[in-house]
């Protein structure tokens, strides 16, 4: 039998736990994931609690990010149909449009997503545009489909369990240098890859510093209320880092209204008047959200959020490096996107450590 190799795969997020499910389907990977944090924390350092979280893409045409995301879907919605146990259901979506956002940064951030004629449209079930007729005054266009909804809590550690039966082991750790992660598997020998899945925490950690990193805070208010579909737009009038969209996810997950997206800003508490504003909006594009005739206080809520989106300036870092002689891949800086986009990134990072390997062995020989 070929010597199995030694992999170390730091962190556990979507994309570190994405990523060492796959790699684990390969029996000669021995595979140990450490991270400072673990599905069940909710931490303002730790993006994958906090998403939704659904599949509405945003990459650009032609882009790595879009194709990550065309990827990604078949993944989501063989889940959704045939695995209750992963937390995923297939939703109605509906996202609108008005043109006086398209310069803001949340129009921006949508600017695929609310397009007429997406590259999305042949790849989620049912995509069509919603007559003018049927629409809300303030309302420029809109578009119809099937996505899916992850209840992200039962999610990531449906991936832990999937990891688990494979041979992955789980360990937490903190890590200031890359060099120290390939210590950290469970063999007691050095590892023959690192495979770096740090979501922001790559913007302190030591080895390879990336200032192309900004968080975009992402604050929400989870409610048992629901909506019946998920809904979107462009952006609202309270600002241009203010949107609104509301998700409900399986299995009675509650549903996500949101939200912002508040380039560097690190606050990790939820502020009172956003939420208020957050609510309002809600209520206001989608009134079925609510009893007949009431208010925001017609919302019953669960719990309020911030979580910081991992952007990365010129896209997510998804390469091969060596750092202090240790072969890395590097799989991080996913924005509000890692989900939608995480077996796409995954099958790439796998690519890559599978050549990270091939020549670490040849230069053994
Ligand atoms: C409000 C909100 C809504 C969102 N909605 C969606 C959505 O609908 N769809 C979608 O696709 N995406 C969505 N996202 C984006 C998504 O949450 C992120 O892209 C994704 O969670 C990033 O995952 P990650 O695994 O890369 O990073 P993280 O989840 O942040 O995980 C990083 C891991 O690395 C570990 N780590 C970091 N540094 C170190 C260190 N030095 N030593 C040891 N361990 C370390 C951490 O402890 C953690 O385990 C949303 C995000 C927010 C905030
Ligand atoms: C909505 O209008 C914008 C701006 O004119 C356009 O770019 C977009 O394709 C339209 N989307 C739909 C769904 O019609
Ligand atoms: C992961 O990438 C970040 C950013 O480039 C870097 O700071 C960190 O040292 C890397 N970690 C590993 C284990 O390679």
């Amino acid at each position: 039998m070929a010597s199995p190799n030694t992999i170390v795969v730091l962190g556990a997020g979507v994309s570190g736990l994405t990523t060492a499910y796959l790699l684990s389907q390969d029996p000669t990977n021995q595979i140990t994931v450490v991270a400072k944090h673990m599905p069940g924390d909710y931490d303002i350092e730790y993006a994958s609690p906090w998403a939704g979280a659904n599949y509405f893409p945003t990459g650009a045409p032609g882009s790595d990010h879009a194709e990550w995301e065309r990827a990604t879907w078949p993944a989501l919605s063989e889940l959704a149909q045939n695995q209750p146990e992963a937390g995923i259901h297939f939703q109605p979506s509906i996202v609108y449009n008005r043109e006086k956002d398209q310069n803001s940064n949340t129009g921006k951030w949508f600017a695929e997503l609310t397009r007429e004629d997406p590259w999305y449209k042949d790849v989620v079930p049912d995509f069509r545009k919603i007559p003018s007729n049927e629409l809300a005054p303030g309302i420029d266009n809109a578009s119809y489909f099937t996505s899916v909804c992850i209840n992200v809590a039962v999610y990531l550690p449906w991936l832990i369990g999937q990891c688990r039966r494979n041979g992955v082991v789980f360990k937490r750790g903190v890590f200031k240098h890359v060099s120290d992660a390939a210590h950290a598997h469970h063999s007691g020998k050095k590892a023959d890859l690192v495979v770096n899945c740090t979501g922001l925490g790559s913007k302190k950690l030591g080895g390879v510093l990336d200032d192309a990193l900004y968080p975009a805070r992402g604050q929400v208010v989870v409610v048992r209320n629901d909506p019946g579909a998920m809904v979107s737009i462009s952006g609202s009038d309270d600002g241009a880092d203010e949107v609104v969209y509301m998700m409900t996810r399986a299995a009675g997950g509650g549903t996500v209204i949101g939200g912002s997206y508040q380039k560097d800003n690190w606050e990790s508490q939820p502020d009172p008047n956003l939420a208020v504003r957050i609510m309002k909006r809600a209520v206001a594009l989608w009134p079925n959200l609510v009893a007949e005739g009431q208010g925001i206080e017609g919302l019953d809520i669960i719990r309020h959020g911030v979580g910081l989106r991992p952007v990365r300036e010129g896209g997510p870092r998804v390469a091969k490096d060596v750092v202090d002689g240790v072969p890395v891949v590097h799989n991080y800086g996913h924005g509000g996107f890692g989900y939608q986009a995480s077996y796409g990134c995954a099958y790439t990072a796998v690519k890559l450590a599978k050549e990270a390997l091939q020549e670490r062995n040849q230069a053994k020989l």
